[in-house]
């Protein structure tokens, strides 16, 4: 190659070194960060080899793989995604540009027109969207089914239906779905079908994440992550993920490649250096929080019902007990609430522009693994798309149903913030009995 001196200061700016030493991944305390469009082929041959491998699954050789371009596949994002596949225990993962982008490529990269999905009722309000809005187009049936409810679901499969979808623990009610239940149906399903036309269980594990709870191990084929939530942790990075059987990963890369979301490297380096490394002390302490509030919540009178997992009063407590549990083997009921209040002492939405006016350490924001508390209301907000209160209120979210995401804050203060905005609003007993004294 041409000497670089030879050449102008501009276009010496504009290349720098031709090649250099200072790339070296192998001794590196954090991962670096890569942030190239495009790669240096070496060679025609190479770039063609290059191409020529894109989508398949080359065993580990020791060798770096050729990168062609940031759309097919990236250094960062690609130690991110070995990351991911080891913390859920899979086998490969492919990463999105968001976790909506995941789960569409989920689907849409195994799915045909005619083909068929049984899903739970109440799932993220965008997946639902993605069922009734887009699927319906596009000649893929979806058919709604209790997933606790096996013999139903067994009625509801189809020879066209090739994919099971949850969410466990739901968004946002927090209830369970029994994975092994659903992989035993699975199995008897699939001894009468090709491999080509196997009947798939798909679980959106957002909520509880690889640490809390890995369902693999009990047999679902495919995980689906937002990464913007608990896995980033920092609410600072959107991104999706799916961990797959190394038989999908061709068609999923493919996929991402023609459809283009991708994840940005710079989101995927601060998920890698910041969300994983802390996910498991964020979710500790953010637990023990939550069951303070949990526990405090269900002890006030202007609370009709609080859904925790770690609650006593929790309907699934030996389902969460099996399959919530973290690397350690300790239960992990994580860090989502759902809680109803009594209408009668206290309207919700007032109870919530109370938080939204007064409150410090909790916000009135959507999403939800943050460093801070996020409070919202499910029905009118995230899951608005299921159209009317009544229809997410028969799948268990009703209109006056408040989403809490415990953050990192002392326990004190959010009690102290959750306190004031029901003092604000609660006529206090004794000035009632004072009133009523007087009369
Ligand atoms: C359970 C669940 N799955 C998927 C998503 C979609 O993730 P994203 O916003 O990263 O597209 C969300 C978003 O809130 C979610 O709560």
């Amino acid at each position: 190659m041409a000497k670089k001196k030879a050449y102008k200061q501009t276009t010496r700016l504009v290349h720098g070194p031709s090649h250099s030493t200072k790339w070296d991944f192998t001794h590196h305390v954090t991962p670096p960060l890569s942030s190239s469009t495009t790669y240096r082929l070496d060679s025609a041959r190479r770039g063609a080899r290059g191409f020529q491998e894109f989508g398949h699954y080359v065993s580990d050789t020791g060798e770096a793989p050729i990168y062609i371009y940031d759309r097919l596949d990236e250094p960062t994002r690609s130690i991110l995604e070995g990351e991911l596949a080891e913390a859920e225990g899979g086998e490969a993962c492919v990463t999105f540009a968001s976790g909506m982008a995941a789960i569409s490529a989920a689907m849409s990269s195994v799915l045909v027109p005619g083909d068929e999905i049984v899903a739970h009722p109440m799932v993220y309000g965008c997946t639902h969207s993605l069922f009734v809005n887009w699927y319906a187009r596009q000649g893929i049936g979806v058919t709604r089914v209790d997933m606790n409810d096996v013999a139903a679901v067994r009625k509801a499969i189809t020879a066209r239906t090739r994919i099971l979808y949850f969410e466990s623990p739901v968004n946002p009610t927090l209830e369970l779905i029994d994975i092994a239940a659903l992989r035993k149906l699975a199995n008897a399903v699939n001894a009468g079908r090709p491999a080509e036309r196997k009947l798939l269980v798909y679980i959106d594990n957002t909520f509880a994440t690889p640490f809390g709870q890995r369902p693999l191990e009990f047999g679902a084929d495919v995980v689906l992550h937002s990464l913007t939530k608990n896995l980033g942790g920092f609410g600072t990075e959107l991104g999706g993920a799916v961990i797959c059987p190394r038989a999908m990963l061709p068609r999923l890369l493919l996929y991402r490649k023609d459809f283009g979301g991708i994840l940005a490297s710079k989101s995927a380096w601060s998920i890698l250096v910041y969300g994983l490394p802390t996910l498991a002390v964020r979710i500790k302490r953010q637990q023990y929080t939550a069951g303070k509030v949990a526990t405090w919540l269900e002890k006030h009178r202007a609370v009709k019902r609080v859904v925790y997992p770690g609650l006593e009063s929790f309907p699934q407590r030996a389902l969460a007990r099996k399959q919530l549990v973290n690397f350690d083997g300790d239960f992990t009921p994580g860090n989502m609430l759902y809680f109803e209040l009594d209408e009668r002492r206290v309207d919700a939405e007032r109870f919530v522009d109370q938080i939204a006016a007064e409150a410090y350490s909790v916000t009135l924001a959507v999403s939800l693994g943050h460093t801070k508390t996020l409070i919202e209301m499910p029905s009118s907000m995230t899951h608005s798309a299921y159209s009317s209160g009544e229809a997410c209120a028969a799948k268990g979210a009703t209109p006056g149903g408040i989403r809490l995401s415990i953050g990192l804050e002392s326990p004190t203060d959010i009690l102290r913030d959750l306190g004031a905005a029901f003092d604000a609003l609660i006529e206090k007993p004794r000035a009632r009995r004072t009133a009523a004294s007087r009369n």
